[in-house]
This record gives C-alpha cells, structure tokens and sequence, in this order.
C-alpha cells in the first residue's frame, strides 16, 4: 500500500481556543467548507466544546477528537477526563503527547503510552505527537528521538489496535511560530517513523499507517508538505481556527 491508499487525514488541533458557543459558530462555518472533502476530517477541541462539536457534526463528514485523555478509568484524579467519558460523548479521536502536553504539563513518554493504551482499549482512535525541540534538531538527534518516542508510545500496542492509530510528527520549533518545516524535512522524519513502525509490526503494517506533519501548516505551504510521500495528512493548530483557511487545507489533502 502506498501513499495514495491511505486515506489522508487533516486534523484541527483546536488547543485552548473556543468558547462552547464560540466552537458552535466555527463549526457553522466549518461543515459547507469541507463537505466534499476526499480525506478524514477531525476537529479536536477543548473538553468543554466537545458534546456540542459531536451534537453539530452528526450526519457530516467531520470527526470530533479531545485533546488529551487520562490512562485511568475513574477514580480520584481531579481535573481529569478518561477515555470512556469521552467514547460516551460520542467522540472518536484523542490526541495524545502533544509537545505541549509534554513541555508545559509534565506529559513523559511512559505517560504518553499509558494514556494511547487506555484510549485505544475505549475505542477511540489516537493521534500521537512526536518530535524534536531546537536544541535536539541542532544537537543531530532527530531522528534517534523520534524513532524512541515513537517505539515507547507504542509499548503495547497491539497489531490489530495500530489501525487506529496515527502518528504526528510535529517538530517543537515549527509549533505556532510559523517557521516551518521544509518538504523535504518532513518527508525525512516522516519516513524514520515509518521506518520504525516497520521494524516493530512488519512492511504491511508500515505502509498502512498515516502519518501526519504538523507545525504551522498553512493554506501557502500545505501542498508542498502534503506532497510528499511519506506525508499523510496534517496536525493543524492556528490555522484550524479559520474555516477558509482549515478548508483550503482539507481540499489540499483531497487532491494528495
Ligand atoms: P500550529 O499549526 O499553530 O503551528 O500548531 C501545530 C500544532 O501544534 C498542532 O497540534
């Protein structure tokens, strides 16, 4: 299976953005704007916008995520959302390990694995983030961080449960300051991860599995980026909160 087997997927990445009423609004705007879309559409919002996100994407082509989940099914963990509160909302994706997740709340890669396996065991589909900060890009470890990211979020995970799983590689210097990574940049580490999930669950394996880039993807340098082989689809943040620009993105991806 190559690239044009597998189904592209752009996903908004809505971070801490949107009231509930705010969310309504853009998802007003958001289900014309992508309905004739080629790929999978997700919106992942804040936990507060998800019951009306799933309530206003019934019956469209747009798929509702959560940004993060916890590992544990209930108990005294205060703050907290678990997978099946969100499987009962009617939300079919979480992301899990987000840099952000990893750099301002403490998120490690066993965590990160915890949180995939409890998400994958409600059901749910996971997008998991990887990638490198600037000092690790410049130190020449790219590639060694990515590949043992990538293996410990996937301790675990069984064959079977990787068909719901999507990886996004999401270098830390392209987050939201819109320096991007080059084309040729992300096809690179895109391939290392697909390398991996090669060398841990077989060839077949590995070409089924999206991969995403993220990191100030935009309307001006989605087509490029998207091109490319290994490049599967997109983790959008800024421009997910702009129906014309998510939408211009979305068609990128469909003409892939
Ligand atoms: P930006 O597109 O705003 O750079 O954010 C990318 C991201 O972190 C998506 O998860």
């Amino acid at each position: 299976m190559d690239k044009r087997n597998r189904k592209a997927v752009i996903a908004g990445n809505w971070k801490m953005n949107k009231t509930a009423t705010e969310a309504a609004a853009l998802i007003d705007q958001l289900i014309p704007a992508v309905q004739g879309a080629d790929c999978e559409v997700v919106i992942c919002t804040p936990f507060t916008s998800l019951a009306t996100a799933v309530e206003k994407c019934r019956g469209t082509n747009i798929h509702v995520g959560a940004e993060n989940v916890h590992f544990e099914k209930s108990g005294a963990f205060t703050g907290e959302i678990s997978a099946d509160m969100l499987t009962d909302l009617g939300v079919e994706y979480v992301i899990t390990g987000h840099s952000e997740r990893r750099q301002y709340f403490a998120e490690t890669d066993e965590t990160v694995n915890k949180r995939t396996l409890a998400a994958l065991a409600a059901g749910l589909k996971v997008i998991v983030c990887v990638g490198e900060n600037l000092t690790q890009r410049e130190q020449g470890i790219t590639e060694e961080l990515v590949r043992s990211q990538t293996k410990i979020a996937l301790l675990g995970v069984s064959a079977e449960q990787l068909a719901n799983v999507i990886i996004a590689y999401e270098p830390v210097w392209a987050i939201g300051t819109g320096r991007t990574a080059t084309s040729a940049q992300a096809q690179e580490v895109c391939a290392a991860i697909r390398k991996v999930v090669g060398e841990l669950y077989g060839e077949e394996a590995a070409k089924g599995i999206s991969i995403q880039y993220g990191g100030s993807m935009n309307p001006g340098n989605c087509a490029e980026l998207l091109a490319q082989p290994d490049v599967d689809g997109g983790l959008i943040g800024g421009a997910s909160l702009k129906a014309d620009q998510f939408s211009v993105i979305v068609e990128a991806a469909s003409k892939g």
